[in-house]
C-alpha cells in the first residue's frame, strides 16, 4: 500500500478581491494541483508573481483556498492540528533585531511548547546545524542576511516538523552561504524530512530537488520528477570549453552538411532545467 502523500493539492484556486480598486480581483493561483511524497525535496519555481508564495501560504493554512483543496498527510491543511508537524520559513522573515540567536530559538521554542533541558538542547542542536553556534550570543539585529535566512531555517526546525516548507530560503545569501544552505536541505532530507521550497536559482533547484513544479501567471505549466522533466530522449549535448567561433561554426556546418540532425541551441551551457524554465514561462508574471 503507497503510504499518504506528505502533501496533495487538488485543483487550487486563490482569487484575491481588492475592494479599494473597484472590485478588480487577482486570479493568483489558477487550478493548481501537486503531490509531495514524504521524503521528497519539492521545487516550486517561476517567475515574480506567478503565484508560489501564495500556493504555499494556502499550504500553511495562512491563506484560504478559493477553490480546491490542500492536505498536508492527509489531513485538510486549514486545520490547526497538522501544523505542529509543519515548519515554515517566510519570504521575508522578521526577527526581534534586540534578541540574540539563542533568544530567538527560546522566543519559538517555548511557543511550541518546549521548555527546559529540551529547549535548551533543540536551540543548541539547531544553532549548530545551521552553523550559527559561534553567533548564539549575538543580536539578530547585526547578522548579515546569510546568517538570517539560517535563523529562519533553524526556527522552521523548532518543533521538529515533518515538512518544511521554504519560500526563498537563499533569497540574498551569497553563492558560498547558499551553498551552506543546500547542504542544510540535503542533511534534512537525509533525515526523512519532506521539504518544499521556491527559489529563482535554477542550478540549487536541479541539484536538490527530486521534483519540480514550474508555475507561471498562476498556473502550474510543468508538474513531475526532475528526471523525466528534464530528459530528451533524442537530445544529446556536446560540451565544449574554449571553443573560437570558427570552430563553432564548422561544428554548424558538418550538422547541416549531413542533414540527419539540427542545431537546437548554441552558445554558453545552461542548466537543463534553466532551458526548460525559459521555455514554459515565456513571460514575466508581473
Ligand atoms: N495579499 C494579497 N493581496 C492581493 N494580491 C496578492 C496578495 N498576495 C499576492 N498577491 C498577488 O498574487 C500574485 C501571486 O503572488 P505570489 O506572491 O504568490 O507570487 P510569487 O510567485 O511568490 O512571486 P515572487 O517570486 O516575487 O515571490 C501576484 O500578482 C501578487 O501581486
Ligand atoms: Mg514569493
Amino acid at each position: 500500500m503507497d503510504s499518504l502523500p506528505a502533501v496533495r493539492i487538488s485543483h487550487l484556486v486563490k482569487v484575491f478581491r481588492l475592494p479599494t480598486l473597484r472590485k478588480r480581483e487577482v486570479l493568483a493561483v489558477d487550478d493548481v494541483s501537486l503531490t509531495i511524497a514524504e521524503g521528497e525535496v519539492y521545487g516550486l519555481i517561476g517567475p515574480n508573481g506567478s503565484g508560489k508564495s501564495t500556493t504555499l501560504k494556502v499550504l500553511l493554512g495562512l491563506l484560504k483556498p478559493t477553490s480546491g483543496t490542500a492536505e498536508i498527510f492527509g489531513e485538510d491543511s486549514a486545520k490547526i492540528g497538522c501544523r505542529d508537524t509543519v515548519g515554515y520559513l517566510p519570504e521575508n522573515p522578521y526577527f526581534y533585531k534586540h534578541l540574540t540567536a539563542r533568544e530567538t530559538m527560546h522566543f519559538y521554542g517555548k511557543l511550541c511548547g518546549l521548555v527546559g533541558s529540551a529547549l535548551a538542547d533543540r536551540t543548541a542542536d539547531l544553532l549548530k546545524l545551521v552553523k550559527l553556534d559561534h553567533a548564539a550570543d549575538r543580536a539578530v539585529g547585526g547578522y548579515s542576511k546569510g546568517m538570517l535566512q539560517r535563523i529562519g531555517l533553524a526556527q522552521a526546525l523548532v518543533q521538529a516538523p515533518k515538512l518544511v516548507v521554504l519560500d526563498e530560503p537563499t533569497a540574498g545569501v551569497d553563492p558560498s552561504g547558499s551553498r551552506t544552505i543546500r547542504d542544510l536541505i540535503l542533511e534534512l532530507k537525509s533525515r526523512g524530512i519532506t521539504i518544499v521550497l521556491t527559489s529563482h536559482l535554477l542550478e540549487q533547484v536541479q541539484e536538490v530537488c527530486d521534483r519540480i513544479g514550474i508555475m507561471s501567471r498562476g498556473r502550474m505549466v510543468r508538474e513531475g520528477p526532475l528526471d523525466e522533466l528534464i530528459a530528451r530522449q533524442d537530445q544529446q549535448e556536446i560540451l565544449l570549453q574554449g571553443a573560437p567561433p570558427e570552430l563553432l561554426q564548422r561544428l554548424r556546418d558538418i550538422v547541416a552538411q549531413d542533414g540527419r540532425a539540427r542545431v537546437l541551441h548554441a552558445g554558453n551551457s545552461r542548466t537543463t532545467l534553466e532551458r526548460l524554465y525559459l521555455e514554459v514561462t515565456d513571460t514575466p508574471g508581473e
